[in-house]
């Protein structure tokens, strides 16, 4: 397979993303167990940045096993998830069930999220880390978020900064990939980022959109840049160097910073 637009990237993506659910449920990386005990799964800047959501409708898009739609919850919002992955809607579900938290949780495409959504609207639209490299086409990813949203209300967006990702795994010091290459490339990868056992669908389609791209597609489907923080540590070992200090993976100190993740509030207006 060499050509990402000759494929059925969503087919691929989704059988990917289904097998990866037993093994993150498993997975110490997730933590489940901590997540029963209490833990919010939220890093603490997203709690700070996203403000008070008590009584927020906030919904989730591609919401995983929603660890993070439930810690939203936890801290008081009105939450509902969307996945394109019956099995993690399940495992949320079956979660929020456990634990007791109010949640909705709705099994679709993430274009389809107005339809899907039964055409609410919502005071917060949040994404998490690993979201938007899922996704070919990201003015029109921008023009659901826009859609989704009240007068007045927010994306809160946490990501992978696009810069990090085109250096290399062990040391994060040499560029290897294109910034400006937004050709989809498939990948074979047997196992997901988590610890745990190998996965039977391994290939998935993925897709790298510049940052440039991703706060213009905003603004041109009419919502109004708030801040967009570029950080300096990452949520996992995405490089061999990085060093763990309270939940944050950073280079040794004294080593020049690079951003890793970057987060973006973008309001709708009111
Ligand atoms: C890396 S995970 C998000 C992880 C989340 N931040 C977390 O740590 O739990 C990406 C999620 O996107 C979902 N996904 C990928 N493509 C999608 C699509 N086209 N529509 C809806 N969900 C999609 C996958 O099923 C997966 O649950």
């Amino acid at each position: 397979m060499a050509d990402g637009d000759a494929v059925d990237w969503r087919g691929l993506n989704r059988a990917n993303w289904d097998d990866r659910v037993p093994v993150h449920l498993a997975s110490e990386f997730y933590n489940l167990d901590g997540f029963r005990a209490g833990a919010t799964s939220l890093r603490p800047f997203e709690a700070a940045e996203a403000g008070d959501v008590t009584s927020k409708r906030l919904v989730h898009l591609q919401c995983h096993i929603g660890l993070d739609t439930l810690s939203w919850a936890r801290n008081g919002a009105q939450v509902t998830g969307l996945d394109f992955s019956k099995p993690a809607i399940d495992a949320a579900r079956s979660l929020a069930a456990d634990l007791d938290i109010d949640a909705s949780f709705v099994a679709a495409e993430a274009y389809d999220a107005v339809r899907a959504l039964g055409g609410g609207r919502f005071d917060v639209v949040y994404t998490g880390t690993g979201a938007l490299v899922w996704l070919p086409d990201i003015p029109r990813w921008a023009g659901v978020v826009a859609t989704l949203l009240q007068p007045g209300g927010f994306l809160y967006l946490v990501e992978a900064h696009p810069y990090a990702q085109i250096l290399d795994d062990a040391q994060g010091s040499r560029i290897i990939r294109d910034y400006f290459d937004d050709q989809p490339k498939i990948e074979d990868c047997p196992y997901t980022y988590t610890d745990g056992p190998a996965l039977q669908h391994t290939h998935s389609v993925q897709h790298q959109h510049q940052l440039g791209k991703i706060v213009t597609a905003l603004a041109s489907a009419g919502l109004q840049i708030d801040f967009l923080n570029e950080h300096d540590f990452d949520c996992y070992p995405r490089f061999q160097s990085l060093e763990r200090h309270e939940g944050q993976y950073r280079f040794p100190v004294g080593r020049p910073r690079i951003p890793m993740m970057f987060s973006l509030r973008a309001s709708s207006p009111v």
